[in-house]
């Protein structure tokens, strides 16, 4: 493929116009490059993939195959925002892959976080081959590289996710697709925003590719799992109602492998701490903790010990970066 690189006297996108002028250069360049073939494209529901997929609905529509991979690792609500945008509101092909048991499965019992990562990314491009292999006539596959990833892979900081991933049976089968390239992440929600899509899907904050995985240290259960989603909901439910949406970088939780004794209703229990991580940066080299107002924190911990099963404690984590990273593992 052509080595696309960001003209260095590129005009920053920050305006709608300026969304609207790279919207319809775009549409024209991917109806030239696909003609009446199809694409396929990993759709996470992040917003670089989300970009990708409208426009190629735009562009093309109905010859993007969209595949969503539930890796039963994703936060409360997101497979089924997927579904509803995408299938529903955009009327795009979607092909969703509940695939929660096999990747638990294969989790079970690891505790290392290199190899718990392995797994996962691993087992996401198994899944995804199998799928594209049941497809016929596919020419193209679209991904949602941007600018820092092409940026990243060359500085050797982190590599980039591309068709490389792929067994080679698939990889050699498509050409790639790339059209959020050359644009900055703001950039890329600039032109989300023009293309309409909500603004919930749009102003997401980073979430890492092993999603919840990362968020329940040590070996993964269920149960565990299932109390870092509730509480994680619960923490953005009061981020959004308090105004912090979009405002602060990142926020989640984190429920730790060990139990500490509490008192309920004059009973003993002995179950989980859940932590609270809130951040802020520029480039996530260096981080600094958001400091909430004490009642946010009363009644965070409230409603998060009352509401999610197996939790009995809530913990604030006032750790910049460095010493310590933004996830636990
Ligand atoms: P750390 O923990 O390295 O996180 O300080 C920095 C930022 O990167 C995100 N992160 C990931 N993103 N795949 C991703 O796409 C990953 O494996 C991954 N690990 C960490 C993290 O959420 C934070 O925003």
């Amino acid at each position: 493929m052509e080595d696309i690189r960001r003209p260095e006297n590129m005009e920053r996108i920050t305006t709608p116009e300026l969304a609207e002028k790279f919207i319809e250069e775009q549409l024209k360049a991917l109806r030239e490059q696909i003609g009446d073939k199809k694409v396929l494209l990993a759709l996470s529901g992040g917003v670089d993939s989300s970009v990708v997929a409208a426009l190629l609905i735009k562009a093309v529509g109905k010859q993007l195959i969209c595949v969503h991979v539930n890796h039963g690792l994703l936060r409360k609500g997101e497979p089924e925002q997927v579904i509803e945008v995408f299938r529903n509101q955009m009327d795009a092909n979607l092909i969703y892959v509940d695939a929660t048991d096999r990747f638990l499965d294969k989790l079970a019992g690891v505790a290392d976080p290199e190899t718990k990562r392995h797994i996962i990314g691993e087992e996401f491009i198994d899944v995804f081959a199998e799928e594209a292999r049941k497809l016929d006539g596919i020419s193209f596959l679209a991904q949602g590289t941007i600018w820092p990833d092409i940026l990243e892979s060359e500085a050797g900081i982190k590599a980039h996710h591309n068709a490389g991933g792929l067994p080679e049976d698939i990889a050699s089968r498509f050409e790639l697709v790339e059209p959020v390239r050359i644009l900055f992440k703001d950039e890329v929600r600039e032109v989300g925003r023009a293309l309409g899509l909500p603004s919930g899907m749009v102003e997401r904050q980073p979430f890492p590719g092993p999603g919840l995985g990362v968020r329940c240290p040590g070996a993964i259960t269920r149960d565990r799992l299932e109390a870092v989603r509730e509480s994680d909901a619960i923490l953005r439910e009061e981020f959004a109602k308090n105004g912090l949406e979009g405002k602060v970088w990142q926020y989640f939780t984190v429920v730790p492998d060990f139990k500490s004794t509490g008192v309920k209703n004059g009973k003993r229990t002995f179950d989980w701490p859940c932590i609270i991580r809130a951040i802020n940066t520029t480039d996530v080299m260096e981080v600094t903790v958001e400091h909430l107002p004490a009642e946010l924190i009363d009644h965070l911990v409230k409603r998060i010990t009352t509401e999610v099963e197996g939790i009995n404690r809530v913990l604030y984590d006032y750790t910049p970066k460095p010493p310590a990273t933004v996830e636990y593992e």
